[in-house]
């Protein structure tokens, strides 16, 4: 007998997108990443890989970055999603938006949104003397080394290879 697709089973979940509360109804199948694009058209955050491999996807949920594709929509009720749309905007930027233009962290921008996204959290993360995600060694003092925020930063692939201009602009914002 041919296999047969089960019917979706829909869900309803209320998402805070950028402070804007957000109600959907949905095959409970969809990622996070695709309720932003798709259903939200928040463009900002990118698809690359749709496999949690590249980075490009990464949004803040409650202050902690994610890759967004690996994540179902309907797992986030009431939590705060953070954008690369909500961060700044062209007239006021944040100051890592503003760093990575004044560094030139970029080539093709692809992975940018992800990159800015996934520096801001990180950056929190050393504030709050969170370990890093690499080593998960619980013991290991916060370092802000240039090789620190290379570790931190190790999720996130750049295509184009810009990665001492990002660096720079992070580095700049970590002071
Ligand atoms: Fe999510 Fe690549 S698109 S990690």
């Amino acid at each position: 007998t041919p296999a047969t697709t089960p019917p979706p089973v829909t869900g309803k979940v209320t998402l805070r997108v950028n402070g804007q509360p957000q109600t959907l109804e949905l095959d409970t199948r969809t990622t996070l990443l695709d309720v932003l694009r798709e259903h939200l058209h928040l463009t900002g955050t990118k698809k690359g890989c749709d496999q949690g491999q590249c980075g490009a996807c990464t949004v803040m949920v409650n202050g902690r970055r994610i890759n967004s594709c690996l994540s179902l929509a309907v797992m986030h009720e009431g939590d705060e999603i953070t954008t690369i749309e909500g961060l700044g905007t062209p007239d006021k930027l944040h100051p890592m938006q503003a760093a990575f233009v004044k560094h030139d962290g970029y080539q093709c921008g692809y992975c940018t949104p992800g990159q800015i996204c996934s520096a801001v959290a990180a950056l929190d993360e050393i504030k709050r003397g969170i370990p890093s995600h690499v080593t998960g060694d619980l013991n290991a003092k916060p370092l802000l080394s240039i090789d620190e925020l290379r570790e931190r930063m190790s999720g996130n692939i750049c295509r184009c290879g810009a990665y001492s201009n990002i660096m720079e602009a992070i580095n700049e914002v970590a002071g």
